[in-house]
Formats: structure tokens, sequence, C-alpha cells
């Protein structure tokens, strides 16, 4: 049986890193420049251990197969989750002016709670995974276990990493911050709304709330 090793399968260039911040312009607005800095590079990082060099060519799905958009890339729902989870904040923020939200954190952990998707996501891993399951799972980690592991090795804080493995169904078995929970419900949202909103592949929706009722064109 062969063994696999994670890690970049070829060098993480600067065309990479600028493919990042074309495909994921809201990235530029974390103030704080090493933490901006190192979300380009999980991305940069996450990117070169799969077949994908640009986020724009993941396919625009939430777990492989389900919910799956009708049309786009992945870069629409990232971008759609870090403005949703900002317009949250904000929401509260005006409001509520007691309340306390980091704001470079939301924005950064808005940005990475999918940097393991080119992992989970790889045909070449994907094939592999399909042929036999037995010998190292199907997937071997789900993105946001993965997502987690890019976050630490890039030096991200581990308050970027826990919302990478919080947002997801690893979440409920976890107590989570504020800045998670907030991802985690614009994440869910984002999808939620994408469904009723009829932009989501009907026969993609069976893990989605059963309550959900598609608009569908006049
Ligand atoms: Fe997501």
């Amino acid at each position: 049986m062969e063994l696999h090793y994670s890690g970049p399968r070829r060098p993480i260039t600067d065309e990479v890193r600028k493919g990042v911040l074309e495909d994921f312009p809201e990235i530029g607005m974390i103030q704080d420049a090493s933490l901006r800095e190192k979300v380009v590079e999980a991305w940069s990082y996450a990117l070169s251990c799969s077949d994908f060099t640009r986020i724009t060519q993941i396919p625009p799905e939430g777990n492989p197969g389900a919910p799956v958009l009708k049309a786009g890339t992945q870069a629409d729902h990232l971008r759609g989750v870090l403005r949703l989870a900002l317009k949250i904040a904000e929401e509260f923020a005006a409001s509520w002016p007691s309340v306390e939200i980091h704001r470079d954190v939301l924005l950064a952990a808005a940005a990475c709670h999918d940097v393991g998707k080119p992992y989970e996501f790889d045909p070449t891993n994907r094939k592999r995974w399909a042929e036999n399951p037995s010998y190292a799972g199907q997937p071997t980690f789900r993105h946001s276990v993965f997502g987690m592991h890019v976050c630490l090795v890039v030096g991200l804080p581990e308050e970027i990493a826990h919302v990478a493995v919080g947002h997801s169904f690893e979440g409920q078995y976890m107590g989570l911050s504020t800045e998670c929970f907030i991802v985690r419900q614009a994440d869910h949202s984002w999808w939620q709304l994408a469904a009723t909103l009829g932009l989501v592949v009907e026969d993609s929706m069976k893990s989605m709330p059963t309550m959900i009722r598609v608009r569908r064109q006049p």
C-alpha cells in the first residue's frame, strides 16, 4: 500500500498569490498586514496542495456534490460569506455599540473558513479515495479539518484555525468563539438563502432543511 504525505505538489509562487487576491479581493479588507499576508499564504498553500491553481477553478459546492450552485465558482460563495458575516457584525455593532466583535479576526476567519476545499475537492484525491476508501478514508480529511491544518501550517493564529474547523459539522462537538459562530451562521445562511432563491441545483439539496421551498422563475 502506497502512503501519502500532505504538502505542496509544486512551488508556491507569486503568481498563485496574485491569483488569490484577484479571485478573492475582499481579503484586502483585513487591516492587519501580517494577518492579511497569512490569509493569502493559506490559500496559496492550500491550492498548491491540490491540482487547482486558482480559487475560481474550485467548483461551487458546499460539500462535494451537495449543495451545488447552478452557476459560478467557489469564489462566489467565499466572497458572499465574508460580506454577509461583516454585515451581520455591523448590524449588531450599530444597534448595540457595547458588543465586542474582532473585525480582523472575523474577516480573516471568513476568508479562511473553506481553505481546506482545494484538498477535499481535488480530483486526484477524490479518485484515489473512491478507488479504495479502506486505505485512507473517504475523504481522509474533510475540508474543515484540512483547513485547520493549513491555517496552522502557514502561521495563522488559533482563533482563525478554530473557525476553519468549527464552521462545519465538527462545530457541533465544540464550544465556538463569537467570530466562529458569526461565520458559521453566515455560511449556513448563505447556502440556505441561495437554495430558496433558486440558485442551487435541486437534486443537491438533500442535506438542507426540509422547510425550504424553491422560488422558481415565472
Ligand atoms: Fe462555506
